[in-house]
């Protein structure tokens, strides 16, 4: 079932919890590969009923990103997840989300907004406003479902963190569940922003996996400074890499550290083809 209108969901949703029946979301903004249809199947062996959302978030993009040409395929979308079994998909206008006219911004909206660090830190040091406004639509998208279950994946760690700090902030009932990222065999970590790479950017861009394999690889035989984990990325970069960041942080505070251990992450950022790209690897 496609559905564009908030009481829509909400009047399904009620049926199924009058039933007695557990209700799993899957927050996306479309253009669905195969990172979020293993979200999907996570969801649809967690849960009885399975809710898609597919929303391309305005507020979460900055005056100078993508928003405008981020890939809108709802047919193609619709058509997976007839395929994988999901009961609707919640598929609202800007407009339904925030109201008619409204300018989507702090003056005029109440925005989730996270502690400061969590949100100022690796990725939000660029992109900045991104993960208020990520909050302020999963929060929204939580109270129009009213999920037992959402699902997520790790390929956005940094999200999952700040969102699982909110749920437990607010004292959201719901359970955040992390999937794992799914790779092309080459080891490109899947994201629909890789529709905007050439072949030869695609290539180039298997560079994040290696710079994170090689920092696992090297933690693996012994060496734990994080300082010198980081330089071994330097031989992989070329004029085609602009290495926005690359840190190794904890994997449940993204607290920095001097040494890394059994729970730590690394994570990079880095254009190629002028398109960010992010990855990051769990060091144990
Ligand atoms: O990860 C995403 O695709 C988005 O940030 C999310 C969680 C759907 C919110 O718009």
């Amino acid at each position: 079932m496609l559905f564009h209108k908030i009481e829509e969901v909400r009047t399904e949703v009620l049926k199924w919890k009058k039933e007695g029946l557990t209700v799993g979301l899957v927050p996306t903004m479309g253009a669905l590969h195969a990172g979020h249809l293993s979200l999907i199947k996570k969801a649809k062996e967690t849960c009885d009923k399975v809710v898609v959302s597919d929303f391309v978030n305005p507020i979460q993009f900055g005056p100078s990103e993508d928003f405008d040409k981020y890939p809108r395929t709802l047919d193609a979308d619709m058509e997976l997840c007839s395929k994988e079994g999901v009961d609707i998909v919640f598929a609202p206008s800007a407009d339904e989300m925030y109201g008619e006219g409204r300018r989507l911004s702090n003056d005029t909206l109440t925005y989730v907004c996270p502690p400061f660090f969590y949100v100022n830190t690796l990725c939000g040091k660029t992109r900045t406003g991104h993960f208020d406004g990520v909050c302020t639509v999963v929060l929204k998208l939580f109270n129009i479902v009213q999920p037992d279950y959402a699902f997520f994946g790790q390929k956005d760690a940094q999200q999952v963190i700040i969102i699982k700090k909110m749920v437990k902030d607010l004292n959201v009932p719901i359970q955040i569940i992390q999937c794992p990222i799914v790779r092309e065999e080459s080891g490109l970590a899947l994201s629909s922003r890789n529709k905007y790479l050439s072949e030869q950017g695609k290539k180039d861009a298997l560079v994040l996996s290696k710079i994170l394999n090689n920092i696992k690889s090297c933690y693996e035989k012994g060496i734990t400074d994080v300082e010198a984990l980081k330089e071994t990325a330097y031989s992989f970069l070329t004029d085609k890499h602009d290495m926005e960041y690359l840190e190794i942080v904890d994997r449940n505070t993204l607290e920095n550290k001097t040494k890394a251990d059994e729970n730590s992450i690394a994570l990079i950022a880095c254009r190629v083809e002028n398109v960010r790209l992010i990855d990051n690897i769990y060091l144990k």
